[in-house]
């Protein structure tokens, strides 16, 4: 698989989301591990997760404990899989989703998951969206507490917009590696974010990249011209639209999610699908 890079960590182009997995609809444990596994074998190597991937209230870190317990049972070699787990997002259990973006719960939420995924540093930590009941560079500052105290290697965030990049980045000190907002054909809000990632070579991570679990088997009838190029190069759409993020900059790395593994074999295959100057021309205009 082609790689881009997040900080100084070379990754697959293609990650893999863990959310699917862990949320209502969920499969069996024993095919959330044979997705994962055929990911790895794909040449995935990078897994995006969070705390907050949980169904009920006592099981904070379903996808996290998921992740650890996949990447124990594979038979090859996963030292150069890239965790990227994020803080600051709750579910009460409700089906509700809340924010605590204190000091003490993003230090307790990394504690935690550095306990699940069974490491001694996380290699990407993301503060997962901003609490508006706390300023943004006290939640931030956190993570620079975290990556000088060696507890996480690398910072991201997510779900900011541009000023909130340019504060975590000056906060951070340069240090900030990531940025992980939602983007995708059918939402397209987060272009500015992508430009600014792009201007200071910071990895941009599109969430819900083929429009979101449950929407996303339909791209190609709600977005026809992901249907026709599909049609034109013998692929699906979603191969289509994974090919089209990865070439609006070199800094984009998706994580499409899966519950099943032809769906990631499938997405894996995207950094390899060249779409020419016309055909990026009419689905940037596709709407
Ligand atoms: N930072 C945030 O606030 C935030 C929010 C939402 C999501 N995320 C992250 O972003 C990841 C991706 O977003 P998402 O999972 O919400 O939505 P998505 O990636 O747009 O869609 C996920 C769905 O796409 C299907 N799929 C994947 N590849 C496919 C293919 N090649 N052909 C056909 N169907 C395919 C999967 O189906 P199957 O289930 O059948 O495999 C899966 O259920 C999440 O898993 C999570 O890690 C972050």
């Amino acid at each position: 698989m082609r790689t881009r890079r997040i900080g100084d960590v070379e990754v697959s182009a293609i990650g893999l989301g863990g959310m699917p997995m862990s949320i209502e609809g969920r499969p069996d444990e024993a095919r959330s591990v044979a997705t994962i596994h055929a990911a790895l074998d794909a040449g995935v190597t990078l897994i995006d997760t969070a705390d907050a991937y949980h169904l009920y209230a006592g099981e904070v870190g379903h996808n996290e404990s998921l992740i650890a317990k996949a990447l124990a049972s594979y038979a090859g070699d996963t030292d150069r899989v890239l965790v990227a787990t994020k803080g600051g997002h709750l579910r009460p259990g409700d089906g509700s989703w809340t924010v605590d973006g204190s000091p003490q719960h993003l230090r307790e939420a990394c504690e935690a998951s550095l306990k699940r995924l069974g490491m001694e540093s996380i290699g990407l930590y993301q503060f997962h969206r901003p609490d508006p009941r706390v300023p943004y560079a006290e939640s931030v500052g956190t993570l620079v507490e975290l990556l000088d105290e060696g507890k996480i290697r690398m910072a991201g965030i997510s779900n900011a917009d541009p000023q909130q990049i340019r504060q975590a980045k000056e906060v951070l000190g340069g240090r900030l590696v990531s940025v992980q907002n939602q983007f995708s054909p059918r939402f397209r809000s987060s272009e500015p974010e992508l430009d600014l990632c792009t201007e200071l070579g910071i990895a941009f991570l599109p969430w819900s990249p083929l429009g979101g679990i449950g929407r996303a088997g339909d791209l190609g009838s709600g977005f026809t011209a992901f249907a026709e190029v599909a049609k034109a190069h013998g692929c699906s759409p979603q191969r289509v639209c994974l090919a089209w993020l990865l070439a609006k900059s070199p800094v984009v790395v998706p994580i499409p999610g899966a519950s099943r593994p032809e769906t990631i074999r499938d997405s894996a295959t995207a950094p390899d699908l060249e779409l020419s100057a016309e055909e990026l021309a009419r689905l940037d205009a596709a709407r």
